[in-house]
């Protein structure tokens, strides 16, 4: 028999994956798919089963012209080809019209300036990897979505959580924010609306937020996906509305505006008044671009027609059962012992502070929240999804019977493991 050389193996098969791959922890997904399954197989089955954990578009119903742009492409037979790598130039010329009067640039935008991606996951993973070289750190927010420290993580990027105060609706702390820019820093994330915590900043916070960004030099990833979902009474202003300098890609997608998350489509609006990002971020973009050409040219060509015909009431009537729900939260949790629900003023989501030391049967709020699934039959995730602790989250787009239910059962909840 041959000798095994240095290049054959023997035995099982055994394929090594990167360490990217074991790096790439979706909290969100995790409590989602796996550190639940024990807890849902124990819950109580003689009473509904009430889902309040993601952010989930298909409980509400999609404007029927979101279908009839999509069937009016595949009626006229295009879109079966590959698009250009960066998205289709009619599509990105919408969206920049769109997008345009949230510039200070006298120039507007262009279709030059957007770039179609999948869903705003992608558009998040691409803005990442043209700004940061593995070992350097990112400015993410805690509570933040579980996505950020999953991408950062999977390409060996450290995070840099700063402090959102819960008792000043969610704005950042501005002192910790700038406490944690080193010299590996290479930008900051602004999520704004918030998920999970429902809040839009004010135009001063934002323009705080920037000057941090300006005395640093440092690029903001704007996550904007939850633009313009304010409740009646708050105001949303888009980042790039109010910085003539500071560079900033703004991250969206369809998912939560017009409730098809499935159909994954995003895009990058790049911001660069000052041609900060000209000379290597904008080629980078586009260079990352061609790696997958882009998502479904069968959705993009149909993005024309969806902003344009869906109108605005469709929005507002979303918007509208989010902020019943909240308000159905802040009314029937609000006496709860121990409980500290946060009103929310824009996007799809409740957070409820918790007061661990009145639960000491729980070491922790999953503890708290596992315990709630198998007593009560209500999933609500856990502060780890959002890298941070003591509170869980609420998701608002479900029918207002069954958020009045879930609460009910989870002030039970409550009022039964309270201690003084
Ligand atoms: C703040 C935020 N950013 C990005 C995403 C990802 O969106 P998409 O489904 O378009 O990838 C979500 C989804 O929940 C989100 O809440």
């Amino acid at each position: 028999m041959a000798a095994t050389t240095d290049t054959e193996r023997e035995g099982r098969w055994v394929v090594k994956a990167s360490q990217g791959s074991r790096d790439a922890i979706n909290p969100v997904r995790g409590f989602e798919e796996n550190l639940f399954k024990d807890a849902l197989k124990a819950r109580r089955t003689d009473i509904e089963f009430i889902k309040l954990s993601i952010g989930d578009t298909t409980a509400l119903p999609v404007h029927p012209a979101v279908p009839e742009a999509v069937k009016k492409v595949l009626e006229l037979g295009g879109c079966t080809g590959y698009g250009h790598s960066r998205g289709l130039p009619e599509t990105r010329a919408a969206l920049a019209r769109l997008y345009s009067p949230f510039t200070l640039d006298p120039r507007g935008l262009t279709a030059e300036d957007v770039i179609m991606t999948n869903a705003c996951s992608g558009a998040l993973e691409t803005c990442l990897t043209v700004l940061t070289e593995p070992g350097q750190n990112i400015l993410v927010p805690s509570p933040g979505f579980g996505l950020y420290s999953c991408l950062a993580g999977s390409r060996g990027i450290k995070c840099h959580f700063y402090r959102l105060q819960a008792d000043r609706g969610w704005e950042a702390d501005l002192a910790d924010l700038e406490r944690q820019i080193d010299s590996e820093t290479a930008a900051i994330i602004v999520n704004n609306p918030s998920n999970p915590c429902g809040s839009s900043y004010s135009k001063q916070h934002l323009l705080d937020i920037l000057a941090i960004a300006e005395r640093h030099r440092l690029p903001i990833i704007a996550d904007e996906i939850y633009a313009w979902m304010t409740f009646p009474g708050s105001e949303f202003h888009m980042l790039s509305s109010l910085s003539e300098t500071v560079p900033i890609l703004s991250c969206s997608s369809l998912s939560k505006r017009y409730m098809v998350a499935g159909w994954r489509m995003g895009w990058i609006i790049v911001h660069d008044r000052q041609n900060a990002f000209r000379d290597e971020v904008i080629p980078g973009l586009a260079r990352l671009a061609t790696k997958v050409l882009g998502p479904s040219t069968l959705v993009q060509a149909a993005i024309p027609d969806i902003i344009s015909k869906v109108p605005e009431d469709y929005h507002q009537k979303n918007l509208s059962l989010f902020h019943r729900n909240a308000l159905h939260i802040m009314e029937i949790l609000g006496p709860a012992p121990g409980l500290f629900p946060v009103m929310p003023r824009a996007a799809m989501y409740h957070m409820v502070v918790i007061e661990m030391k009145h639960f000491p049967e729980f070491q922790s709020d999953v503890e708290f929240t596992k315990a709630l699934v198998i007593e009560q039959s209500v999933f609500c995730l856990p502060s780890p999804a959002f890298n941070t602790k003591d509170c869980f989250r609420i998701v608002l787009g479900c029918a207002e019977s069954k958020i009045q239910e879930a609460c009910n059962r989870i002030a039970a909840f409550a009022k039964l493991h309270y201690k003084e």
